[in-house]
């Protein structure tokens, strides 16, 4: 179990290159599954949840290598149909597999995934479209059975509710059914985008990703293919904001300002300039930010959920007040109480926290929460006078490839030190 150690105060400048995103990388190796023949997919982060990924295709059969930020995966003569409990613990977004074992073996079994630090994380309205492509899912003490006696075919998907992750099994099971598919309510993430742009790559028929009607025309086979990951916004966002809480001036390569957009317009609310070039994003940071006003999570192209904690912690520091109303995942504020512990006066009532903003934070020794919650710590930390601990590190390195060192590079006085504790990991 490892902790962040951050001495506060030091301004971030430099500049710095974003990684693949994690949650592109995620789906797309789940529907790598559906092919025949090599994929190389680059530009993959060296994340936890990556890894993970990684050893449940091994399981399932395909031949899966790692050269640098390239993952090769060749899953001919691969059959599995079962990732076992552990491994829905460790990451509750394996739920992704399901589609793609579905359709490439008509068959699949996997334990329920549980609730996470976001609360509790239904997968109903995946079995809901897994269910109208024709498959037959029992639920039997804590396990999915899932058969597709009859092979699956095309049908028409209506989300009640906009879902990334159902969206995503939707998609890898209709791409190779029989017939087409229309899903209407599709989540327009950019990883969505991504997601069908590899499948496309490697034969599918794919109509509106990006877009809240996605149109499938099911074909036989898909084919291997060669596919650059696109960059981590979230990351762009957390690293944009760990300058702009140190009164810094970075530059951000290999990323997409459009990936970010209204997180780009929140730092600028808060006084940040802000340049975005071809890939490139720099950001010029005032003495002490402004505060922000009021920020709605929502599905893209709204705020995205994974950058409020985030901006929070920027919030907490910044002259004014600032509201969050989480409508993603209303029990999304767990990171408030460790960054009450550092001085930041801030009040939760239902999907709401209102953050007055104060002069200075200072260090305490606190608990990462979740990924992002985590992030949000770090964060925090860098603004804070004094010495932060961050302990349960590991949440952070699910989603930050070597944050320590990324934000090191910039300046951060920011060490990780192995500790005897216990704690949650
Ligand atoms: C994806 O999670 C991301 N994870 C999350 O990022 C992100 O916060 C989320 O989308 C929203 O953008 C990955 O891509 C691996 P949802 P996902 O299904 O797919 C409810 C991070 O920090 N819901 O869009 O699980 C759900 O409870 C992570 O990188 C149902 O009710 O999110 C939530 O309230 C955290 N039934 C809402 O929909 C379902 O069957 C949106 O969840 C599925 C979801």
């Amino acid at each position: 179990m490892s902790k962040l150690i951050v001495n506060g105060g030091k301004r971030l400048c430099g500049s710095l290159r974003v990684r693949g995103a994690k949650n592109s990388v995620l789906p797309i190796l789940a529907s790598s599954y559906l092919t025949q023949g090599e994929s190389v997919l680059r530009n993959c982060p060296d994340l936890t949840d990556v890894r993970v990924a990684c050893r449940i295709l091994r399981m399932l059969g395909c031949r899966v290598r790692r050269a640098e930020d390239a993952i090769a995966v060749v899953p001919d003569g691969a059959a599995g149909t079962f990732v076992p409990a552990a491994h829905m613990c460790e990451m509750r977004s394996s739920i992704i597999f399901l589609g793609a074992m579905l359709a490439r073996t008509g068959q699949a079994c996997l334990s329920m995934p549980g609730g996470c630090d976001l609360g509790p994380r239904p997968i109903d309205l995946h079995l809901m479209a897994l269910r109208r492509l024709g498959a037959v899912i029992r639920e039997e003490q804590g396990c999915l059975r899932c058969t597709a006696p009859d092979g699956l075919r095309g049908a028409l998907i209506c989300f009640p509710s906009v879902s990334v992750g159902a969206t995503e099994n939707a998609l890898i099971a209709a791409v190779t059914a029989r017939g087409c598919t229309r899903i209407r309510n599709a989540a327009c993430e950019p990883e969505i985008v991504d997601l069908a742009a590899y499948l496309q790559k490697c034969g599918a028929h794919i109509y509106g990703a990006g877009t809240s009607e996605l149109y499938v025309e099911g074909t036989a086979r898909l084919h291997g293919a060669e596919h650059t990951i696109l960059p981590d916004r979230i990351e762009t966002a957390t690293y944009l904001t760990a300058a702009a809480v140190t009164g810094g001036a970075v530059t951000l390569c290999r990323t997409d300002d459009r990936l970010l957009r209204p997180v780009l317009y929140c730092l600028q609310r808060a006084g940040c300039g802000i340049r975005c070039e071809e890939g490139r994003i720099s950001l010029e940071a005032p003495q002490r930010l402004q505060a922000m006003g009021s920020i709605f999570t929502a599905p893209h192209p709204g705020f995205p959920t994974d950058a409020q904690a985030v901006l929070m912690a920027a919030a907490a520091g910044a002259a004014g007040e600032t509201r969050f109303t989480e409508t993603v995942f209303p029990r999304r504020f767990r990171h408030v109480a460790p960054l009450c512990a550092m001085g930041a006066r801030i009040t939760v009532q239902h999907s709401e926290a209102v953050v007055q903003g104060v002069p200075q934070l200072h260090g305490a020794s606190v608990r990462a929460t979740d990924l992002r919650g985590g992030a949000a710590l770090v964060i925090a930390g860098l603004a804070a006078q004094g010495t932060t601990e961050i302990s349960d590190v590991c949440y952070i390195d699910r989603g930050y490839e070597h944050i320590e060192t990324a934000l090191a590079q910039l300046g951060a006085e920011i060490t990780r030190k192995e500790a005897a504790s216990a704690g949650m990991c």
